[in-house]
C-alpha cells in the first residue's frame, strides 16, 4: 500500500508528479491512498513515491479535466484521477467515452467545479474596509468547491483599479493593483460587515426584480441559498417574493429536511440525559437527530457536526471506528476520508460489501486541536468514549449486528467498556454482552501511518484477513 500526501487540497503539480512516479513504478490504483498534508496525524510522510518518472504522454484533454476535478471537494477525486490515468495506458480512447462510469463521474465533478467558479464570479460582493490606510475592499465568500485561486485572475482583470481581498475558508486571495497573492483560509469574522455599497446592491436588485416573471426554482438555481447570507440584495428576496405569489413562499421557507417534532423532542431529551438506560432512542432517525444536538461531553464545541453511523439496518455486521476525522467532520458521514479509502480497499479485497453493513464510530464528534490552519486529530479520552456509548449502544440495539468489528483500541473501549489492547486480542472472536461476536483489529489510520513499507504490507494483509473472517462470521461471505 502506497500513501501519497499532497501539500494542499489543490496541489495539482504534486498530484501529477506522484501519479507519474507511481505509474512508472507500476503501482496499481487499488494500492494507493491519497491524502493531504492537513490530514496528518502529526507524523512524517511515509513512503513517498520514488523519483522515477514515466516516458508516456497523456492526452491534453485529461490534464485539462484533471486540473478542474482536483478542485472538487469529493475526497475520492485524487484516487479517481489516478485510476483514469492508469487506465489510459491500455484504453487510450477512454477520455472520449462518456458512458464510462469513471469518466462520467470526472466530468460531473468538472461541471460542478465550473458551476462553482461561475457562482463565485457572480456572487462575490466587496465591502469597503473602514479605517484602512488606502481604499481597500474585502469580500467573504464560501465557494461550493475549491475555486478561490482559480477565479482570482478573473477578479484581478475585472477590478484592476481596486485593492481587494477575497476571504474564503479555503484560501484568501488579494490584489494590490499589480500582483495577486494567496494566503491561508480565513474566518467569516475577518470580513467587514456593512457599508454603503450594500444599499446600492439592494436598490439594484429591487429594480431588476420582476415579480410577474417569478420562477422560484430557477431563482434558487441562479442564486442558491448557500450564498444568500453574503449577499446584501438577498435580504430583499423574502420581501419581494411575499408580495409576488404564494408558491414563492415555499422557496423562502425551504429549509433542509427536518426531523419530525417527535424526533426532535426525543433528540433533545437524549442529548443531555445523564441517566443511561432511560428513554433510549427507538429509531436510527432519533439517534441521528440526537447526535446532532448532543451535549453529553464537550467535543461538540469544536466540531462542525456530530457524525452518526450509517448503513444497512438491521445488518449482520457492524464496524466501529474511533471518531470522525477531518473530512468526516465536514461531510457528516463516517469513513469517507483517507482512512475510509483504506477501509474501502480492504473491504473490497475481503469481498465484504460495505452497503450491507453498518459503519459507525465510538465517538461521534471530531476531537482535534488547531495547529495553524490544520486540525490535528486527538484521541478521545475514556470519559468522552463513555459519554458517547449512549449512542453506540443505541445503534447496536437498533441495528442488531451478529458481528461487531472494533477498529482500534478506542473502538474496543467503546464496544466492550474495557481497555482491550490490539496486539494481544487482534483477530480473536470475543463474546460480547449482547451475545454478538466481537472482533478487534487495526484501525485503518494506523495502517496509513506505519512508516516501513514491509511492515505496513504485513499489517494490511492481517487487516484484510480479519475483515474476511468477520464477513464469514456474519454470513455475508463464504
Ligand atoms: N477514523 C475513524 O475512526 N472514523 C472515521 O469515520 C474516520 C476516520
Amino acid at each position: 500500500m502506497r500513501v501519497v500526501r499532497l501539500a494542499s487540497e489543490i496541489d495539482f503539480a504534486g498530484w501529477r508528479t506522484a501519479a507519474r512516479a507511481l505509474r512508472a513504478e507500476g503501482v496499481a490504483p487499488e494500492a494507493v491512498v491519497w491524502t493531504v498534508e492537513r490530514e496528518l496525524f502529526d507524523l512524517d510522510n511515509p513512503a513517498p513515491p520514488s523519483g522515477r518518472t514515466a516516458n508516456f504522454t497523456v492526452p491534453a484533454a485529461f490534464v485539462e479535466l484533471a486540473e478542474q476535478v482536483i478542485l472538487h471537494r469529493a475526497p475520492d477525486r485524487l484516487a479517481l484521477l489516478y485510476r483514469i490515468l492508469w487506465r489510459l495506458e491500455r484504453e487510450p480512447r477512454l477520455i472520449e467515452n462518456p458512458a464510462d462510469p469513471d469518466m462520467a463521474r470526472a466530468r460531473d465533478m468538472a461541471k460542478a467545479v465550473s458551476r462553482s467558479a461561475h457562482k463565485m464570479k457572480a456572487f462575490v460582493r466587496f465591502r469597503l474596509i473602514e479605517g484602512a490606510a488606502t481604499e481597500t475592499y474585502a469580500a467573504w465568500f464560501e465557494p461550493a468547491h475549491r475555486v478561490t485561486e482559480a477565479t482570482a485572475p478573473f477578479f484581478a482583470r475585472r477590478f484592476t483599479a481596486m485593492d481587494w481581498t477575497i476571504l474564503t475558508p479555503d484560501a484568501c486571495v488579494a490584489w494590490d493593483g499589480e500582483r495577486l497573492s494567496v494566503s491561508e483560509g480565513a474566518d467569516p469574522a475577518d470580513a467587514p460587515a456593512e457599508d454603503a455599497q450594500e444599499e446600492l446592491w439592494r436598490t439594484y436588485y429591487a429594480s431588476i426584480f420582476n415579480p410577474a416573471r417569478l420562477n422560484p426554482r430557477q431563482m434558487r438555481q441562479e442564486m442558491p441559498k448557500r450564498y444568500w447570507r453574503n449577499l446584501p440584495e438577498a435580504r430583499l428576496i423574502p420581501e419581494l417574493i411575499e408580495a409576488a405569489q404564494e408558491r414563492a413562499t415555499a422557496m423562502v421557507a425551504a429549509t433542509p429536511r427536518q426531523p419530525s417534532a417527535r424526533v426532535l423532542k426525543a433528540a433533545l431529551r437524549h442529548s443531555r440525559d445523564a441517566a443511561y438506560g432511560t428513554g433510549a432512542p427507538t429509531t436510527l432517525e432519533e439517534v441521528e437527530a440526537g447526535v446532532s444536538v448532543c451535549r453529553r461531553c464537550d467535543l461538540w464545541r469544536d466540531a462542525t457536526q456530530g457524525v452518526p453511523g450509517e448503513g444497512a439496518s438491521p445488518a449482520p455486521l457492524m464496524f466501529v471506528g474511533e471518531q470522525p476525522g477531518d473530512q468526516e467532520d465536514l461531510a457528516g458521514k463516517p469513513f469517507v476520508g483517507p482512512a475510509g479509502q483504506m477501509f474501502d480497499k480492504a473491504l473490497a479485497e475481503a469481498g465484504v460489501p460495505r452497503d450491507r453493513t453498518f459503519v459507525t464510530n465510538a465517538v461521534k464528534h471530531f476531537k482535534h486541536e488547531p495547529r495553524g490552519k490544520r486540525r490535528i486529530h486527538k484521541t478521545p479520552d475514556r470519559g468522552e468514549v463513555t459519554a458517547c456509548r449512549w449512542w453506540l449502544d443505541a445503534e447496536r440495539r437498533l441495528v442488531r449486528p451478529r458481528v461487531i468489528v472494533m477498529l482500534g483500541a478506542t473502538a474496543a473501549l467503546g464496544v466492550t467498556g474495557k481497555a482491550t489492547p490490539i496486539g494481544a486480542n487482534r483477530g480473536r472472536p470475543i463474546r460480547l454482552a449482547d451475545q454478538a461476536q466481537g472482533l478487534v483489529t487495526y484501525h485503518p489510520s494506523f495502517l496509513l501511518r506505519v512508516p516501513d513499507e514491509e511492515t505496513r504490507a504485513r499489517a494490511y494483509a492481517e487487516f484484510v484477513d480479519d475483515l474476511r473472517q468477520a464477513g464469514k462470521l456474519a454470513g455475508l461471505t463464504t
